[in-house]
């Protein structure tokens, strides 16, 4: 039986491990990780991550051939294929700070397997890493290794969150890459048959190891750019009276650019997209290339401009003063159908509103209280674009509640921001939300997902980003 271990049960190690374990029972795999409790909680009913689908797939497989352990050096030990999959957050001290990857716990995997190993392995890249990693890790493999021999693939992972099972069971296409030497070749073709127990061979695609890790930083910043693209235009179409969805549609149509990832919002968020640019400007910079690194700086400048945008436009619309009001926020996690909120555009949203003294009220249908007071207490680190909201002071986080309901949440408030586009929000009463409510009653909506004229005959006054503006609104301009 062949045996794989990952090292890291995050929200990558986690849901793909017990897919590969779903679609291959006749391969056992051990997740293992340094963390006590997200361990016990991937064995218990409440696992550590909240994704669709995902319980029914690790309730099929857990104890049969699916393991999540924090014995981690036996299970690296007894496997044959090792993926990494810990974190790689940017790095927010010394060399880098603030851009380059922090790879600590990449080699402190790396070296935990050298120490370990007895027999040969593959060794799978599973995190996203700086292009190039793969030369280190070799390094740090064979310096340490005894004579034992390791083959090092890069699997970079493009799930997405909300829709990662989904995105396992039909990946558009699964990248390998490795040494193109015959014991590389054999390897990624050892890699390849797991794979293919549910992934047509097309779309199972090999390059060299160079290319598999700068396609995954390559990926997302397109996917950002794209975001970046569309939100750009949203503020001209506020200036011109032009709807951005309509001119996003209009776009996409054009088969060559396609439909996708067009939505205009208050920003981009999650754990990657802007790591990862920041991981690629850090590497142009590292490799001379100045005006690459520049080109894509701006896509991480136009989302911050856009997250104050609609700090500006809250705060100007409501006389330019939110101190002491009640500002509802709807949605805190970074996207719907998850609970994640690592570089949610809320946490910057929440600060700047908080930087103008208002009293947020917030309801998130996945994301806890504690979540929520962590995330809006942490200061920012810096890098070389200027910070433009404030850290926020233990006085502001005591400014804040968190509540479990939307109309708890929206009762007495002057404003509400909609930051997250869970399906629950369109289909709230939003009658009975007025009635509670201060007048004039605000809605900004930083995910268009409200139908905007059924808001405005009940007497709300409503932003929806890059759509035509309210008298109201355009009698308070906001300055970004
Ligand atoms: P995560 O923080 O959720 O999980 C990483 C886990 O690794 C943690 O539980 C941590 O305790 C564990 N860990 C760290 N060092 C360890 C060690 N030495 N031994 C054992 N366990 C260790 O991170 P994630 O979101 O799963 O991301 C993992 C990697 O995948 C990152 O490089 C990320 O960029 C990449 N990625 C993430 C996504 C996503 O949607 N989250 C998608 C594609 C790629
Ligand atoms: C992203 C990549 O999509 C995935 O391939 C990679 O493996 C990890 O990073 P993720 O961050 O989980 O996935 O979610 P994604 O769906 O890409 O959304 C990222 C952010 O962009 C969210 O805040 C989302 O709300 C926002 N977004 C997305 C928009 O604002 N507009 C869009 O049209 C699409």
């Amino acid at each position: 039986m062949v045996k794989i271990c990952c090292i890291g049960a995050g929200y990558v190690g986690g849901p793909t491990m017990a897919v590969i374990a779903l679609k291959c029972p006749s391969i056992e795999v051990a997740v293992v990780d340094i963390s006590v409790s997200r361990i016990t909680a991937w064995n218990s009913d409440q696992l550590p991550i909240y994704e669709p689908g995902l319980d029914d797939v690790v309730k099929q497989c857990r104890g049969k051939n699916l393991f999540f352990s924090t014995d981690v050096e036996k299970h690296v030990f007894e496997a044959d294929i090792v993926f990494v999959s810990v974190n790689t957050p940017t790095k927010t001290q010394g060399l880098g700070a603030g851009k380059a990857a922090d790879l600590t716990y990449w080699e402190s995997a790396a070296r935990m397997i050298a120490d370990v190993s007895k027999s040969d392995k593959i060794v799978v890249e599973k995190s996203t890493v700086p292009v190039k990693t793969a030369e280190a890790i070799e390094k740090i493999l064979t310096h340490n290794s005894k004579g034992i021999k390791f083959q090092i693939l890069s699997n970079p992972e493009f799930l997405a969150e909300g829709t990662a099972i989904k995105d396992l069971f039909n990946p558009d296409r699964v990248l390998i890459g490795g040494r193109e030497t015959p014991e590389g070749f054999k390897a990624v073709q050892a890699l390849k048959s797991i794979y293919a127990h549910w992934v047509p061979e097309e779309r199972i695609l090999t390059t060299n190891l160079w290319s598999a890790e700068l396609s995954k930083l390559a990926a997302n910043a397109f996917l950002a750019q794209r975001i970046s693209s569309v939100n750009a235009m949203s503020a001209l179409c506020e200036a011109t009276g032009a709807n951005v969805q309509q001119v996003a549609y209009s776009v996409g149509t054009d088969s060559r650019i396609g439909p996708k990832f067009l939505n205009a919002s208050v920003g981009f968020g999650g754990s990657c997209f802007q790591k990862d640019i920041l991981n690629l400007v850090y590497i142009c910079e590292c490799n001379g290339l100045p005006e690459v690194a520049e080109y894509w700086k701006q896509v991480i400048k136009i989302n911050d401009y856009q997250k104050s945008r609609f700090v500006n436009r809250v705060v100007a619309s409501m006389f330019n003063t939110v101190s002491n009001k009640k500002i509802a926020i709807l949605g805190f996690a970074f996207k719907k159908d998850t609970g994640d909120t690592r570089e949610t555009p809320a946490i910057d949203v929440c600060q700047g509103l908080l930087g103008d003294k208002a009293n947020l009220s917030i309801f998130d249908p996945q994301v806890t209280e504690d979540q929520i007071q962590r995330d809006l207490s942490m200061n920012k680190f810096d890098w070389d674009h200027p910070i433009h909201l404030q850290p926020t002071s233990p006085t502001t986080v005591k400014k804040v509640s968190v509540v479990w309901d939307a109309y708890e949440a929206t009762k007495d408030a002057h404003g509400i921001c909609i930051l997250t586009e869970w399906d629950e929000f369109k289909n709230l009463d939003y009658q009975r939300i007025y009635e509670n409510m201060q007048k004039p009653a605000f809605v900004f909506d930083g995910r268009n997902i409200v139908d905007a004229d059924k808001l405005r005959e009940i007497g709300f006054i409503v932003y929806s980003i890059g759509k035509p503006l309210d008298a109201w609104l355009k009698d308070m301009p906001a300055v970004a």
